[in-house]
């Protein structure tokens, strides 16, 4: 007998968390388990293409995340380029778009060229969107939101969700229907505040670098379980968005 197809999400966002465990696990520096960490992302964006979700959104790199030691940041700053070297004409090919969420006033002006390079080369790509949370917090995103709509002089009486979610970082993108994170943490982090209103969440003991297929596939078998009612008491069909 043939099954309904399951319903994958459009929209996937992703606290990648545990790679300072993992390296502490096999007796190596934090940084070994953050360089395992891109290529997990990297294999991870893959498979999100594959299973058709049409974005991803993973967060790299916190604004509370200045509070690490300084070599761990100098290392995470210096992975970006590293990443971008090793990885992006890979992600370009594959039809990728890159968009980076977050405040680039405060990285090196070395960090904000390769980012602008990733997007400046992915943007006319048509294949899944990966918007990487970098110098990101959802505070800070809702802050920015609302000082752009000052500065635009809208009005206190045109002021709704709409007009706000249309200056937040991830405009570009549905809200996220599956919200993951690994590393056996049970919060939100600060990561998407507004965009994960209706969102199902999914916590996963796994650490970020051990995020394969297989843990991907076990998420998306949890959300395809998930009732979605987005405040009715009817669930929606097909995972539809409000
Ligand atoms: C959390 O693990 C992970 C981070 C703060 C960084 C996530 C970054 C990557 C996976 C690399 C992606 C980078 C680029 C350039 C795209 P943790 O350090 O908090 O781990 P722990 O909880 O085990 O200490």
């Amino acid at each position: 007998m043939q099954r309904e197809p399951q319903p994958i999400p459009r929209h996937v966002a992703i606290v990648m968390d545990g790679n300072g465990r993992w390296a502490k696990q096999r007796y190596m520096p934090r940084f070994f388990g953050h360089k395992q960490g891109v290529d997990a992302l990297v294999r991870c964006v893959q498979a999100c293409s594959d299973r058709g979700i049409e974005y991803l959104t993973v967060f790299a790199f916190s604004s509370e995340n200045w509070k690490r030691p300084e070599e761990e940041i100098n290392g995470l700053l210096g992975l970006v380029l590293v990443a971008v070297s090793k990885y992006l004409t890979k992600l370009a090919d594959k039809g990728v778009r890159i968009r980076i969420v977050g405040d680039r006033s405060a990285v090196t002006d070395k960090v904000r060229s390769a980012w602008d390079e990733a997007e400046r080369r992915t943007a006319h790509n048509t294949g899944i969107v990966l918007s990487v949370a970098f110098n990101y917090g959802g505070r800070w995103d809702v802050v920015q939101a609302c000082r752009q709509l000052i500065e635009a002089g809208v009005g206190a009486a045109e002021v709704d969700e709409r007009a706000l979610s249309s200056r937040m970082a991830l405009a570009h993108a549905p809200d996220p229907d599956l919200f993951i994170r690994t590393g056996g943490e049970v919060r939100i982090s600060n990561f998407l505040l507004w965009q994960v209103a209706y969102s199902e969440l999914y916590f996963t003991d796994c650490l970020w670098p051990d995020f394969d297929e297989a843990q991907l596939d076990a998420a998306l078998a949890a959300y395809a379980g998930r009732e979605r009612r987005f405040g009715d008491v009817k669930a929606r069909s097909a995972h539809a968005g409000p």
